[in-house]
């Protein structure tokens, strides 16, 4: 007889085999965004950035579907075997609908880039994903990020080790002086700022929304100091006027600008669909002519190989059925999201203005408000607020690169009806009554 083998001690694999970003504190933000209001069904919540859950009811996916095969049988001239093909089998890395979002922006931005500058990615996220990627290739690079900045580019960049270096949002967008100062104290420490992050239409988490003039200073800035512009349009649809400033890449005549978007807001997040224009030329030394758009695709190949087919003709066919304009496609939505957001403003206004040292911004289009409260802002805060108010909203932490104690809090007024709005107000002004009549809050 054999003697029995011992039993082996169950495996368990050390944390500190693993990638710091596995740990990182922005990882856990996305999750916590997303799981917030399972942990608190009551609650109203000014958490999420989603779209108004009502927009997601009605999307008639087979229509869109069926436009889609319809355009590749007209303009394409493939036959139903092909169209099939295309749809259901790997696709290009590129993407399939690259000529439909080259057509958009030439109708909505009078932006004239060619379908070859374009990847067309599994949402935004991963557009950052690939940037990051290929632009970090030294660890003295830096990338520059207006902060408060939106984790999931944070995430991305910890993903890849590209050194963050946090520049202040002001009332015009980017506080230009600094990030000057921060390309300078780069190149004295040895270290190169190789690009700057900005969503420039009402960012994410603030709102704001930067100025002509600082859009058009930023880029002799880059020019002059050298280093790329990635510019985030997410929200450009909440701009509801025809006034609305340039898009940076359209006033951009040196390929210095690297622009990001996504189709989750306007469209639907469930198809993740998202893309980049990259029209840089690459000085290689074999000679041959490729864009920066060619080596992102070919990062592409090793993510996610191809964005779905299938995701890019549901958008593919909604924005053809539009006239290839994500301002048609989305009025709805942008008059629904202003309308929301002047709810918002208007509530904070009747129920928090008699509150002293509690201040909030107002941004002219986009999902969110930034409040500042005379208390540090935590999640433990936040817990309360929704365990004995039924109220969500998220820390501004969240969206520091640091991660630091910070007095603010973002509202979110995307997903909820205006009656929301109101009745969610009205909780969080109880909520913040309490908390700063110095009784309650065991001062006295
Ligand atoms: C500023 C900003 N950029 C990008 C994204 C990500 O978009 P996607 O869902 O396409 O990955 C978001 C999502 O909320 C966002 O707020």
């Amino acid at each position: 007889m054999t003697a029995p083998t011992p039993a082996l001690p169950p495996f368990e694999l050390p944390v500190s085999d693993l990638h710091s970003s596995v740990q990182d504190p922005s990882l856990g933000a996305v999750n916590f965004l997303n799981e917030i209001m399972q942990r608190y069904p009551h609650a109203i919540s000014f958490a999420p950035g989603a779209p108004y859950p009502v927009f997601l009811e009605s999307i008639d996916v087979q229509h869109y579907m069926d436009v889609f095969a319809e355009s590749l049988k007209s303009s394409r001239h493939l036959s139903p075997a092909q169209i099939q093909r295309c749809l259901h089998q790997y696709g290009p890395a590129k993407g399939l609908i690259n000529d439909i979002v080259a057509r958009l922006l030439h109708r909505d931005e009078q932006l004239i880039v060619d379908a070859a500058s374009i990847v067309i990615t599994v949402g935004c996220q991963e557009a950052m994903l690939l940037l990051l990627r290929a632009l970090r290739s030294d660890p003295n690079d830096q990338l520059a990020v207006v902060t408060p900045c939106y984790v999931g580019l944070i995430g991305a960049a910890r993903l890849v080790e590209f050194d963050v270096v946090p520049i202040d949002e002001c009332d015009s967008g980017i506080d230009l002086k600094q990030l000057r100062h921060a390309c300078c104290e780069a190149r004295a420490a040895g270290k190169r700022l190789k690009a700057v992050y900005v969503a420039p239409d009402h960012s994410n988490p603030s709102g704001t929304q930067m100025s002509d003039i600082t859009r058009a200073a930023l880029l002799d800035l880059a020019a002059e100091l050298d280093f790329l512009i990635i510019e985030d349009n997410t929200y450009r649809f909440t701009s509801a006027d025809e006034s609305y400033p340039p898009l940076i890449k359209s006033l951009d005549r040196q390929h210095r600008v690297i622009l990001l978007g996504t189709f989750a807001k306007t469209c639907t997040p469930g198809a993740r669909v998202g893309y980049v224009v990259a029209d840089q030329p690459i000085r290689s030394e074999d000679g041959r002519k490729r864009l920066f758009a060619d080596e992102l695709a070919a990062l592409k190949t090793m993510v996610t190989v191809n964005t779905s087919p299938i995701c890019q003709a549901l958008i593919g066919g909604m924005l053809i059925a539009h006239e290839y304009s994500i301002r048609q496609l989305a009025q709805d939505k942008t008059r629904k999201y202003r309308k929301n957001l002047d709810c918002l403003l208007t509530a904070l206004d009747e129920h928090l203005g008699d509150l002293p040292h509690v201040a909030w911004n107002r941004p002219n289009g986009g999902f969110f408000v930034r409040l500042r409260l005379p208390v540090p802002v935590d999640e433990s805060l936040m817990a309360l607020s929704a365990e004995q108010f039924g109220v969500l909203w998220t820390p501004m932490s969240h969206f520091h690169i640091d991660g630091r104690v910070s007095h603010e809090l973002r509202l979110s007024c995307s997903y909820l009806s205006e009656q929301q709005i109101e009745e969610g107000m009205g909780r969080l002004s109880r909520f913040l009554h309490h908390l700063t009549t110095p009784l309650s809050a065991g001062m006295a």
